[in-house]
């Protein structure tokens, strides 16, 4: 790709409209995305920004299935709400559309079409996990069971959010359905899959070798280590009834996998935003780059590259500059959890303060390696980089220039060698924002404005223009007028980070067009006699109730979270024979000694007497019960449980318990009546 390619291509992870925007997603794609695109808008390069919501796909049915609304009311409410939040937030898309346009069924159903007609895809009849109750197969996230890799008794049908392995139905250990519980059937159904083996050769070319050196290390090195493990056939539809029916007659019932269509709609909403939009897609001048999570690195870098080489005609990606991710106050961000902060209640609480939260965002993105929130950080950055550097630089300069000049821009007199010393430190901080904004190292480019900044505030504590008023106005008149460009340098310099600040010191400066951003670090872009506007502050001081406050709504919010966790009750096992029952030996039994184990956390020795035996059972109450109020008690036992040795001693058999929500235990109590020994049928 050459230095200056003709025009840019830009996508934004499509979001699923499944639930809001947190700051994990702004952080991670849409801020920095949105930094570049600001930027090459300054540059007045030709560019396109492009996102818009992911409708299809097992979590948005699932979650409509929960709350009792059909998947189009579910797209319908979250695509709303989070184009309002992106744009709230100044996230410049030039298009936000989304995967259930008419456009996007229609360009996704092509696609296949031709895929399948020049033969690209293996059709295969396989046997797959089905619902009978549900009356449906069990794909993705509507199966669930034991990873095969780390264990987790949660992992999804596609992927264990654990130890994020992908995965595949099969692979799951004990898989139920997510719907109903029970253990599914084995049902043969037919599906298209993409043979992705066929182009390790291709990746790795493209990829491992060809872009070593120019993306970013997370990103390809993912990469080789998918390839390093093979490739495998992936299926490119599902039986499902929600996403872009698959174009073919015998496919009645089948739409196609989300993975397939979500990354085609980047090129529909491509054609919907211009008649244009295949130069945008087909001229190899075009630099196209796509901005995703980690998660999304293997459907960027090898899914829809395959795809777009097999159809022809489509440029791939230039570069994929994949985040890590944020965390918040140390914990995964979790939106089933509610470990977040969503876009909408931030704005509802910090009105007017969109650009605080993109500021540190952008300065604790998580470039190479996962990266933290909190909010102690997040008032520390306001107070001291963005009141005490930005803003009272900005301030100090305009309110001085309306005391003494009645705010307009002073004739300048001779520079000395310190306006020569900081015009050359501009300079040179410039080159740094526009190197590391090309490199996609926003968190440095940042620093580098807010540096820009700070130099304006040395000079003027250098050069003390208030302790010179009264002795040499002329030399007042210059370091105001230097200070003033300075001011106006900023305006531009700081715009694709923190844009409603860059309009609000455009105002101040009376300026009705935006600087361009090679003027950046010139010392001519306001002229003497040229009248300021209003001042105001930019930024003001956060104060420590405030921050006290949301630290407090987190953990009463993670709190709730907890106790609804807890009262979601533990989903049916998979069924079983009477067979399998009759083999329990369960028996009335009674407690007559128990006593504490002075080496375990858990565990107390109880000793019971069975009716058959007196026998020692070790059990797991110790943080429930004191051993005095055992004694007497009458139980339930499972007798015939294989005798096991715990802290030296022999446990034979298991005391049966309930396991309430709330996490406390209680016993088995049989009526007064039963007596020891007797047999539980
Ligand atoms: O991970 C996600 O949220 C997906 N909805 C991203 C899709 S990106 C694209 F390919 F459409
Ligand atoms: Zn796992």
């Amino acid at each position: 790709m050459p230095q200056n390619p003709k025009r840019y291509l830009v996508t934004a992870a499509l979001p699923y409209a499944n639930g809001p925007i947190h700051i994990g997603h702004l952080a991670g794609v849409y801020v920095p995305a949105d930094i570049y695109v600001r930027y090459l808008r300054l540059r007045n390069r030709d560019v396109k920004f492009i996102c818009g919501s992911d409708e299809h796909g097992v979590p948005i049915t699932i979650r409509a299935r929960k709350e009792g609304k059909t998947p189009k009311e579910i797209v319908d409410y979250y695509h709303s709400l989070n184009k309002k939040a992106f744009e709230d937030f100044g996230i410049s898309f030039d298009i936000y559309s989304r995967t259930t346009s008419k456009v996007h069924y229609q360009t996704a159903q092509e696609f296949f079409l031709k895929l399948y007609n020049k033969g690209v895809f293996i059709e295969k009849e396989t046997e797959q996990y089905y619902d009978p109750e549900a009356k449906m197969f069990l794909a993705d996230r509507y199966i669930v069971g034991t990873c095969p890799v780390c264990g987790y008794d949660k992992a999804y049908g596609d992927q264990c959010e654990k130890c994020g392995t992908s995965l595949s139905p099969e692979e799951l250990i004990n898989p139920v359905s997510a719907i109903t519980g029970i253990k599914p059937i084995k049902k043969k159904t037919k599906h298209w899959y993409l043979p992705l083996d066929k182009y390790e050769d291709f990746i790795r070319e493209w990829i491992v070798e060809g872009h070593k050196h120019d993306w970013k290390e997370n990103v390809v090195g993912q990469v080789k280590s998918w390839l390093d493990v093979g490739l495998k056939p992936r299926a490119v539809t599902r039986d499902l009834d929600w996403g872009v029916p698959v174009p073919l007659p015998e496919a009645k019932g089948k739409v196609l996998y989300v993975w397939f269509d979500a990354p085609i709609g980047y090129i529909s909403m491509t054609k919907e935003l211009t008649p244009e939009w295949e130069k945008y897609w087909k001229d190899p001048e075009t630099k196209l780059v796509h901005f995703i999570g980690k998660d999304n690195i293997v459907f960027h870098c090898i899914i829809f590259p395959v795809m777009l080489k097999e159809y022809g005609e489509f440029i791939l990606p230039d570069n994929v500059p994949a985040n890590e991710f944020l965390n918040l106050e140390d914990n995964k961000l979790s939106t089933s959890k509610n470990w977040a902060i969503w876009l909408h209640e931030y704005l509802q609480e910090f009105p007017g303060k969109q650009d605080v939260l993109r500021y540190a965002l952008t300065i604790n993105a998580p470039e190479t390696k996962d990266n933290n929130f909190t909010w102690k950080d997040f008032q520390r950055r306001n107070n001291k980089e963005l009141v005490g550097d930005l803003g009272n630089f900005v301030n100090r300069v305009l309110v001085l220039t309306k005391k003494y000049f009645d705010g307009q821009i002073p004739e300048k007199n001779n520079y000395t060698e310190i306006e020569k010393e900081t015009l050359s430190q501009l300079n040179s901080i410039r080159q740094k924002v526009e190197q590391n904004l090309k490199n996609f190292h926003f968190r440095q480019a940042v620093t580098e404005a807010i540096n820009f900044a700070r130099t304006g505030n040395k000079y003027l504590a250098t050069t003390e223009p208030w302790k010179l008023w009264k002795t040499d106005k002329e030399r007042v008149k210059t370091i105001l007028y230097l200070a003033n460009q300075i001011v106006a340098s900023l305006s531009t310099l700081i715009e694709p980070f923190l844009p409603f600040t860059a309009e609000k010191i455009r105002k101040m400066l009376n300026l009705d067009q935006t600087i361009p951003w090679d003027d950046i670090a010139k010392d001519d872009l306001l002229k003497p006699g040229h009248k300021l506007g209003e001042v105001q502050l930019l930024f003001e001081q956060i104060p420590d109730e405030i921050i006290e406050a949301q630290i407090q709504k987190l953990k009463k919010q993670a709190q709730q979270n907890q106790k609804t966790m807890e009262q979601n009750l533990k989903p049916l096992k998979p069924e079983i024979s009477y067979e399998d029952f009759d083999r329990l030996d369960m028996r009335v039994a009674t407690i007559i000694e128990a006593e504490d184990i002075p080496k375990s956390k858990k565990l107390l020795k109880l000793t019971v007497d069975t009716g058959l035996d007196k026998r020692t059972v070790l059990a797991g109450i110790k943080q429930h019960f004191k051993p005095e109020e055992l004694i007497g008690k009458k139980i339930v036992i499972l007798a015939n449980l294989k005798p096991r040795k715990m802290m030296g001693y022999l446990s034979q058999g298991m005391i049966l318990m309930a396991n309430n929500p709330d996490g406390s235990l209680s016993f088995i109590v049989p009526e007064q009546d039963a007596e020891n020994g007797s047999y539980i049928s």
